[in-house]
């Protein structure tokens, strides 16, 4: 709800309040984002500051902006700290005041050409700069249902000479003085989303000047109060919905309060009379639990108002992906064989990545050329994914539009159409195409049309193999240059807008080398990312804990890969690369029909118990729950409290190990719920010389003994059965199963390896 009261404006969701208003000469001043309080009134309490202390200006009116918690920074009039907007005039003056005009309430806003959260209420507040034609429209969308607040701001040039805007950021959040930290997730290439937590002092940022939202920081991020944690104290999270370089400040002024501002990331923008510029639109939640309470308000946010269209809720295939398979070696025989063995092993989506195109033979020839390469593909795409579809899986494809290689035919014939100066820092050895142009994003959209027109594709993996270097474009003039990397990104959203709405029911998933492009953006077009080029299943646990903080397992694609990891060359249990993958969109990214006839067995049995439980694993709420150092436990908890099921993993195994309950969250304290494990029997290979132990003959490692004894005894499993009341699971816990340490198996030991796992899964008992 929007309350507008005497220019005071409430925004209000349902359990969270934003408020502020406007001072007596027009300045918007910040009052309130917290918790929702009983009366209008009680959040008209801030001071204006009116007294000057030391060395401190006063505006006009008498009030001191150095310290006054604002909604509009701006440069001058006393306020030193990072402003949303910067400006500069004719006569190369900076300073600038924007004053209240009058509010509205549009029905639908959005920035142009940028995508928006769907639905909301929405405030649209107008400034005006005092001695300028220059206005500063700032607009609240209300997502009462998640707790959510977005916002996004748009400059209009009404005078008769140009301005220049060197910063216009989306969104500003002034908080009191106080003690925070900062929390924000940084990486790198197969390193996504380390969670870095920094004592808030100074000036802190988070930013990617990679013309991409990047792995290297992603533009989500949290505040918190010094001592709050995952199930308490007070959090703010930003986020944006913006897929290139991103800009996040968080301040600490000398009176100690906090100026948070976001937005996109370097611009300078000629804005010629009669002319607007928009920025993203941003979004913030408050939770006053913890940093849980945020992922309980942002997952709801992201599945309701950022996925939309055919997919927005519609359970995701399972699908078995080429690349780890086969790289860039394709052929029309593998591939339907992969689709064969995809279809034996209870996949529904075979994916045909890199390499189908014409002269793709490695990753320097052939981007932009995207027609089927006649000597591996000779009968083309439109027979393939034919055959494809008669083995009885769906047909997907991978391309990278935005791209082109030196050696290809449109490289020939379009030297022009490469992004920066011919000289410059390459990545993967391909250029970007200049998007700020138009027939560049026309021949983008014409030859995807072409190919998912020309056969049978359900599904797309939208690729982008490096970062900007040179964000340059000959087709500009010199003047605006410095809007190269923002019009890349208008260009980019103009391709998807058509294409999306072209194939409403293909399934998109955004891919830039995995996480370097995860953003609310792309996901506003594509209902789901690849959320890493690393499959390993201890590395994985940490990039999707680190992505679980701001987004819902449901656009996180996960994959079973094989062992030795092609990225770490580690190895790990099968049935702990399931346990992973199993909490996001589960793929294989192996070829199954290589798998020994157990392994092939036991990726049938998950996949079935995946898709018996997909909308649980895929759409159900995610926790983070609390355990010991060196391992982690995440569940998913149903909406209706009736089943959940959670995957522990464990790093090392330690011989003699502490004996340690395993907490839940999000079960329903009042419910009774019956508790099962999911395992896979040990292996007398697992135990190596010390299964002479028990035998009675003699047992080589690697002998053919070994093997039949491999084959033929069958070791008891731990299993673990459990009833009791929600609150118990949460507040007493539970014991896993007694570990296998060192001394003594027997059939009810657990027999962890380093990087193992337990899946448990939570059914209300009803009688
Ligand atoms: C990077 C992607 O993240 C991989 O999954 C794969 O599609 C390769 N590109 C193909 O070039």
């Amino acid at each position: 709800m929007i309350l507008t009261e005497n220019k005071i404006f409430i925004l209000e969701t349902n359990r969270t309040a934003y408020a502020f208003k406007t001072t007596e000469g027009g300045v918007l001043q910040h009052l309130y984002y917290g918790r929702r309080l009983p009366r209008p009134e009680d959040y008209n309490s801030a001071p204006v500051i009116l007294n000057q202390p030391g060395n401190a200006l006063l505006d006009g009116d008498g009030v001191c902006r150095e310290d006054l918690l604002q909604e509009a920074g701006t440069v001058g009039w006393g306020d030193l700290r990072a402003p949303l907007v910067d400006v500069e005039f004719p006569d190369g003056g900076r300073s600038c005041d924007f004053r209240f005009s009058h509010f509205e309430r549009p029905e639908n806003a959005g920035p142009a050409g940028m995508p928006a959260a769907v639905g909301g209420e929405t405030l649209k507040v107008v400034l005006k700069e005092r001695t300028h034609d220059l206005y500063l429209e700032l607009y609240y969308t209300v997502f009462e249902d998640t707790d959510v607040i977005g916002r996004w701001s748009r400059l209009i040039n009404d005078g008769a000479e140009t301005v220049w805007v060197n910063r216009l950021m989306s969104q500003q959040l002034d908080l009191p003085a106080g003690a925070y930290d900062l929390v924000s997730f940084r990486g790198a290439w197969a390193r996504e989303m380390d969670t870095v937590r920094q004592t808030l002092a100074g000036e802190l940022r988070w930013s990617s000047e990679a013309g991409v939202s990047s792995n290297r920081c992603n533009p989500f991020a949290m505040v918190c109060r010094r001592g709050a944690g995952e199930e308490h104290g007070d959090v703010w999270a930003m986020n944006l919905l913006y897929s290139g370089s991103h800009l996040g400040t968080a301040q600490v002024n000398a009176y100690g309060s906090v100026r948070l501002t976001q937005g996109m990331g370097p611009l300078r923008w000629q804005l010629l009379p009669g002319d607007s510029v928009d920025a993203p639109q941003a979004v913030t939640t408050y939770s006053a639990e913890g940093f849980g309470g945020v992922s309980r308000q942002m997952h709801p946010f992201v599945r309701r108002h950022i996925v939309r269209g055919y997919w927005q809720d519609r359970e995701r295939p399972v699908l078995v992906n080429s690349w780890e398979a086969f790289y860039f070696k394709v052929s029309h025989r593998k591939v339907i064989s992969l689709a064969r063995s995809a279809k034996s092993i209870g996949a529904e989506l075979l994916v045909l990545d890199d390499g189908w195109f014409k002269g793709r033979v490695d990753d320097s020839h052939a981007l932009g050329d995207w027609t089927a390469d006649p000597k591996k593909l000779p009968d083309g795409l439109a027979a393939l994914a034919r055959e494809v579809n008669e083995q009885g899986v769906k047909f997907g494809l991978w391309v990278e539009p935005e791209m082109i290689s030196e050696q290809s035919e449109l490289f020939a014939a379009h030297p022009d159409w490469v992004l920066g100066h011919r000289d410059q820092a390459i990545g993967r050895n391909q250029y970007v195409l200049d998007l700020t142009r138009p027939e560049v994003c026309r021949y983008i959209v014409d030859s995807m049309k072409a190919v998912l027109g020309g056969a049978a594709i359900s599904y797309i993996k939208w690729d982008m193999n490096r970062i900007l270097s040179d964000a340059f474009s000959p087709a500009l003039p010199p003047e605006r240059q410095g809007e190269a990397a923002h019009r890349y990104v208008l260009g980019l959203y103009a391709i998807l807008d058509e294409l999306t709405k072209a194939f409403p029911e293909v399934l998109f998933e955004s891919c830039a080398s995995g996480g370097n492009r995860f953003d609310l953006g792309m996901l506003c077009y594509m209902p789901q990312v690849w959320a890493s080029d690393n499959t390993d299943a201890a590395c994985r646990s940490h990039i999707q804990w680190g992505y679980s903080y701001g987004y819902p397992q449901s656009v996180l694609g996960c994959h079973v890969s094989d062992s030795p990891n092609h990225q770490t060359l580690r190895r790990t249990p099968l049935r702990s690369r399931f346990n992973v993958a199993a909490l996001g969109l589960l793929g294989y990214e192996l070829d199954p029909s290589e798998l020994s006839s157990d392994k092939t067995e036991e990726v049938r049995e998950q996949i079935e118990f995946y898709k018996a439980h997909r909308r649980l694993l895929q759409f159900g709420q995610l926790h983070r729950c609390p355990t010991g150092e060196g391992e982690c436990f995440t569940m998913v908890t149903a909406p209706d409290g009736a089943e959940a099921a959670g995957t522990h993993f464990v790093w090392e195994n330690q011989p003699n190990p502490k004996s340690v309950p395993l907490y839940c969250r999000g079960l329903d304290g009042e419910k009774t719920y019956h508790l099962t494990s999911r395992s896979t029997p040990p292996r007398v290979t697992d135990f190596g010389s010390l299964a002479n132990y028990m035998s009675p003959i003699r047992i080589r490692s690697g002998s053919l003994v070994e093997k039949a004894a491999d084959k033929f005894v069958k070791m008891p499993q731990d299993e673990l059965e459990l009833t009791a009341s929600g609150a118990a699971f949460c507040h007493r816990g539970f014991y896993p199963v007694q570990p296998f340490g060192g001394t003594g198996f027997n059939g009810p030991t657990r027999l962890m390896r380093d990087f193992d796992s337990r899946l448990y899964l939570w059914a209300e008992e009803t009688e």
